[in-house]
């Protein structure tokens, strides 16, 4: 693969991948709409590379995602635009429906239409690849059971219900036009450059200002997690060998509960930057009202992508998450910025 279109590059894991494959001398095209959650501060370092372009574009604007794709003559695609955030899906679902199901389908019509214009030889490399999530599987009962790719989809939220309608539209364009589908479905992510709304750096930053930890219910759901980084090498696997109409259950082996995330950080950071009185971190953890429709529960198999394109893990939680609280205390600069924003009539506006 040489000319990789990416969608969502500006974004957390979007971001991650056009870093790696910059890095490796792939050509990227990065589409990004820039919404709240786009950040063109997180690609400072490929942003003068001679193999990297930025284009500002919604992934449903086919015209302009088509004449791209022509100009730039890609072999692949990698869909990582969405709207991410499952607490923003509960408050206002029809955005999620526009990107992640609208979006993705519009996209999918550009593509089959590129690809359709190919030659042969070059339309058998072509891929489409759907960057999806283990959500789509549902829920997961505390103490049995683990997501295969045979799992069937059970999405519990607007989000995972969204992105599990995009995988399915995804393997249609495939099976009923031929369009060369690849799709993974990963676990929770963390690492630098983390949007903080989410678990890990909402945590990692009002732990550092020494602010109250919202911890949802009790703290007992369990998420599997997987660096950013781990997940980029996972997806450039998928783009460039997964095989044709397949998909890849990516994950770090790593379950904890949400409390014991929150727990962890606090024990890195009191050991990193001591607090003013030596007051102990955990003492800010803060049990709030828990998220309605929350899965208890994901766990990954990740042995269908170790075994078939060999891919392993190489962060284990403990030092990606040593890593990500490092990166966090010296990147005040990056998220600093976000923090100060005030979204009128929005979540991040009470963080
Ligand atoms: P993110 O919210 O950080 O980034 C999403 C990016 O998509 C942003 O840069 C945003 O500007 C862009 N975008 C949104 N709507 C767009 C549109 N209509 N057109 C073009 N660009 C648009 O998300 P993330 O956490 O980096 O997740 C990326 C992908 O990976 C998503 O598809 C998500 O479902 C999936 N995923 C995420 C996780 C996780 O832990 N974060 C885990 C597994 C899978
Ligand atoms: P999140 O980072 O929003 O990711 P996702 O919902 O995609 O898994 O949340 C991770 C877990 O942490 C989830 O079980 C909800 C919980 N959570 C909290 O307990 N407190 C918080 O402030 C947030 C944002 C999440």
């Amino acid at each position: 693969m040489e000319r990789i279109l990416v969608t969502g590059g500006a974004g957390f894991i979007g971001s991650a991948v056009v870093r790696h494959l910059v890095g490796k001398g792939v050509r990227v095209v990065n589409v990004d709409k820039l919404t709240y959650a786009g950040n063109l501060d997180s690609l400072l370092s490929v942003a003068e590379a001679p193999n990297y372009r930025f284009c500002q574009a919604d992934i449903g604007d086919v015209p302009r995602i088509l004449s791209l794709m022509a100009e730039e003559q890609v072999d692949a695609v990698m869909n990582l635009a969405a709207e991410s955030h499952v607490d923003r899906s509960i408050d206002g679902p029809g955005v999620f429906v526009e990107t992640n199901v609208v979006g993705t389908f519009r996209l999918l019509n550009a593509a089959l239409a590129y690809w359709r214009g190919l030659d042969p030889k070059r339309q058998e490399r072509f891929r489409f690849h759907q960057i999806s999530t283990d959500e789509v599987y549902g829920d997961l009962p505390y103490d049995d059971g683990i997501f295969t790719e045979e799992t069937p989809y059970a999405p519990s939220s607007p989000y995972s219900a969204s992105k599990a309608a995009a995988d399915h539209f995804a393997r249609a364009w495939h099976e009923t036009y031929g369009l060369p589908v690849v799709l993974s479905n990963c676990s929770n992510n963390y690492g630098p450059f983390h949007f903080p709304e989410k678990l890990v750096p909402l945590t990692i930053i009002n732990a550092i200002e020494g602010k109250a930890l919202p911890v949802y219910g009790r703290g007992e759901n369990v998420r599997d997690w997987l660096h950013v980084e781990d997940h980029a090498r996972a997806l450039e696997l998928v783009v460039t060998r997964g095989a044709v109409g397949e998909s890849y259950n990516v994950g770090g082996r790593a379950e904890r509960t949400n409390l014991q995330v929150v727990e962890a950080i606090c024990d890195l950071l009191d050991e990193r930057r001591p607090l003013p009185g030596g007051e102990r971190r955990r003492s800010l953890i803060t049990f709030v009202a828990d998220r309605p429709g929350h899965d208890r529960r994901y766990a990954i198999d990740p042995t269908k992508i170790e075994r078939d394109l060999g891919w392993k893990a190489r962060e284990s939680f403990e030092s990606g998450l040593a890593k990500t609280v490092d990166w966090f205390l010296d990147n005040e600069q990056w998220w600093r910025p976000i923090r100060e924003q005030r979204y009128a009539g929005d979540r991040l506006g009470s963080l």
